[in-house]
């Protein structure tokens, strides 16, 4: 079978879950270049693969590498995408897909104009879990869904911010706990539910962390085009990293998930889903150990020409739940979707 060549950009913090996934998956990828503009952290990993780097983006382009795996400050994505599929390789990017819903929108039309494979990462989708309460969701089993929850109360102290020169910021980083952290939530929320919205209420604070502009917890009631209500608490000056929740309530039962482990209750009947990965995290236990999972569904998207389940447009439409929370704190109003997209600086933050 053919090996996909791939290059990875940017090999900071993120990256060890690629090199995870590199060794999990070298029947079907084998890396061949790595790039970031600290040469030094390119040189690294590197060596680790026996493979080139370089500390120039611009010089993979014509490298005949088959798909580029983006793990770069958030502003970073939609230029290099573009300029990636502008030259036949396809993309699959960290989350978000980008921090303006326009950027997205050029990335989606790049993606169609050139016919590469554009995916986004998210991969607290791909576990067991989360597969089979989606399953049960749309069956029924619960019956119709009327309202949903999310809680993160994570903890990011000064040093999480110290010596990024991206984190914190409203220009590189687009936001704080809603589009950093929080946005697996949200994703999984809207994933399971498999519904659109129609409108968000929401409010975003900086109670503690005045080290920065950006938002450190948030809150938000988001209406899907279903009917249910979905409300949202994330914070990131909670005393410790507590394990995520998520909750469904159905007509007939609820479900959930408290971090990667599912539950369901049925007619008084409660039942745990375990995930069964043959695998051992790396990284933090909240970044899950699934990158391997989503990246292998995107080689085999590539290799067998099909879609790609976390595509441009399932990065977009997660990205705009967190700018309407964004754009309804800043209007004090009910936003209802579709609506025009606003980018924030540090000068103008939205943050109250
Ligand atoms: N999926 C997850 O659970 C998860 C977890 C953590 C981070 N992330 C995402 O991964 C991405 C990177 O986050 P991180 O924590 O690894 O950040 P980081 O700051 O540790 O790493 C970013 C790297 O990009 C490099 N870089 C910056 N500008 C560059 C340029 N112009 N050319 C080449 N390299 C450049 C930096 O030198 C750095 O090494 C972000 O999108 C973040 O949201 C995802």
């Amino acid at each position: 079978m053919k090996k996909l060549k791939a290059a990875i950009v940017g090999c900071g913090r993120i990256s060890v879950c690629y090199e995870d996934a590199f060794h999990r998956l070298s029947d079907q990828v084998e890396l061949v270049y790595t790039v970031d503009k600290d040469i030094q952290k390119a040189k690294e990993m590197a060596d680790r693969f026996h493979c080139s780097y370089t500390d120039n983006f611009d010089e993979i382009l014509d490298k005949h590498i088959d798909v580029v795996h983006l793990c770069l400050p958030h502003y970073l994505h939609p230029l290099m995408a573009i300029k990636a599929m502008k030259a036949g390789i396809h993309v699959l990017t960290e989350k978000p897909i980008a921090i303006s819903l326009q950027d997205a929108d050029e990335m989606i039309r790049v993606q169609k104009e050139t016919g590469v494979k554009l995916g986004v990462i998210f991969q607290t989708r791909y576990t067991k879990s989360v597969e089979k309460l989606k399953e049960m969701i749309s069956r029924g089993d619960f019956g119709r869904i009327h309202t949903a929850r999310s809680y993160l109360t994570w903890n990011r102290p000064l040093d999480y911010y110290d010596g990024s020169d991206w984190k914190g910021t409203w220009d590189k980083e687009g936001g704080g706990v809603l589009i950093d952290q929080a946005i697996h939530s949200i994703d999984r929320v809207r994933y399971m539910l498999n519904s659109d919205v129609e409108w968000i209420d929401g409010s975003i604070h900086n109670y503690s962390h005045k080290f920065v502009k950006v938002e450190d917890t948030a809150n938000a009631a988001i209406m899907f085009k279903n009917g249910c209500l979905y409300n949202l608490y994330a914070t990131n000056i909670y005393g410790a990293d507590s394990p995520i929740t998520i909750e469904l309530m159905g007509e007939k039962g609820r479900c959930g998930l408290i971090q990667d482990m599912g539950y369901y209750e049925l007619d008084g009947t409660y039942a745990e889903i375990r995930n069964t990965y043959e695998t051992t995290n790396v990284g933090p236990d909240y970044w899950g150990s699934s990158h391997h999972i989503q990246l292998r569904d995107f080689y085999n998207s590539i290799l067998n020409n099909q879609s790609v389940m976390v595509d441009g447009l399932e990065g977009r439409k997660t990205l705009e739940m967190i700018k309407g929370i964004y754009l309804s704190s800043m209007k004090k109003e009910r936003i209802t979707l579709p609506f025009e997209d606003v980018c924030y600086s540090d000068i103008d933050t939205p943050v109250k």
